[in-house]
């Protein structure tokens, strides 16, 4: 016999996971799923022109954001859009070079970032809400929605650099040298992406996930201070407008250290791992404060076969009986074969 509420009207599982609650088998979804290894993406992308037309044009972003839904059938859908609209709607110009990743105009003093706006631009951001609600309205109840922004400190990154580099040291020498301005730039960045995520909430999404991309290259006191507490801001002023929102952090490179303090310090709904982290040690450490997500290794889906086979199962088996979310330890790459998916997601529910 089903309990109330354990039947077609049931929460998601991934929202199950999220409560902290062991759902009957592991949801799953991956990072940067709809992306250029689908073909229908690449069409669709193709059609658009350009990355930011796909990302502000409702109906291309409503159709990219289900596609692997309907292919896969995902247990989530993450919005289609980038964690640089935050600074592209701040008035930060932004392009995405093909092959090349993206250009801004880097904001390096307190004069340059005085010039931006306050707020995010509506003429920009309410495109993005407009998909949001559309998304939801389409995905089958089961299904969750993820919204998303990025952290504070991986936004920052990419905002003083201009561009993505390969050790953010253009951020951390402006977070030495002159902590005034990058402290303002964080909390403008803080304020902006708690609005843009409450926003999110409200259009639709059933949770959001805050992505900390580079915080695996600060030390204990900067991840401190430049990743947990402004993630901490951001989770505690969503709450304070959506109480008991799901918010999922992922501080990639974090340590469990890192991670523990996190957890503590933010109250955050889950976390996500990448593909380095020691799943038994994090699993004693976190697993009866949030969600795990995680943490297949990007190219061991790309590898596929028996090194596949093993990983899916020691990552399901690590985690049986916690509240565990599988996904990748980070974004799927381009040139993943979709057959690899397919294994992969077999696996984990015949697991
Ligand atoms: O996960 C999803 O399917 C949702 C969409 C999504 C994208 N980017 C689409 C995208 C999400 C959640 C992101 C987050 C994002 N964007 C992050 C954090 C996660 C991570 O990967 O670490 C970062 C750092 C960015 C910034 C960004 N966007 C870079 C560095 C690049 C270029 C590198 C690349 O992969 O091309 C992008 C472009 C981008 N964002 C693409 C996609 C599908 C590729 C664009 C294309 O079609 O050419």
């Amino acid at each position: 016999m089903n309990a109330p509420g354990d039947n077609a009207t049931a929460l998601p599982i991934v929202l199950q996971a999220l409560d902290g609650r062991v759902p009957k088998r592991t949801p799953i979804w991956m990072m940067r799923q709809a992306g250029r290894y689908l073909p229908e993406y690449r069409a669709v992308r193709e059609k658009a022109g350009d990355f930011l037309t796909l990302c502000y044009t409702p109906d291309h972003a409503v159709e990219v954001t289900l596609q692997p839904i309907r292919r896969f059938g995902f247990d989530a859908a993450i919005l289609f859009s980038d964690i640089l609209v935050v600074p592209h709607a701040l008035g930060v110009p932004l392009s995405f070079e093909a092959g090349e990743g993206p250009r801004l105009k880097p904001v390096v003093n307190g004069t340059e970032l005085a010039a931006l706006r306050e707020d995010l631009d509506p003429s920009k951001i309410d495109r993005v809400l407009e998909a949001v609600t559309r998304i939801r309205a389409e995905l089958p109840r089961e299904t969750a929605l993820l919204g998303f922004c990025g952290a504070p400190w991986t936004v920052a990154t990419y905002m003083v650099a201009g561009r993505g580099t390969p050790d953010q040291a253009p951020a951390r020498l402006a977070s030495l040298i002159d902590p005034v301005f990058f402290g303002a730039l964080i909390d403008r960045l803080v304020e902006t992406s708690t609005h843009y995520l409450v926003a999110q909430l409200r259009a639709g999404a059933d949770a959001v996930q805050i992505f900390d991309s580079w915080a695996g290259v600060l030390d204990p006191e900067a991840f401190r201070r430049w990743s947990i507490e402004p993630i901490r801001r951001i989770v505690a002023g969503v709450r304070a407008q959506v109480p008991g929102a799901r918010i999922i952090a992922f501080p990639k490179g974090a340590t469990l250290s890192g991670l523990t303090e996190l957890v503590r310090a933010t109250g955050v709904s889950g976390v996500g791992l990448d593909w380095t982290a020691d799943r038994p040690a994090t699993r004693y450490a976190l697993g009866a404060k949030c969600a795990l997500q995680g943490n297949l290794d990007p190219l061991t889906l790309i590898a596929g076969g028996a090194a596949l086979d093993m990983a899916v199962d020691a990552i399901v088996e690590d985690f049986r009986g916690a509240a565990h979310i599988f996904n990748l330890g980070h974004g799927i790459r381009p040139e993943t074969p979709i057959a690899h998916v397919e294994r992969m997601i077999a696996r984990v529910r015949g697991a």
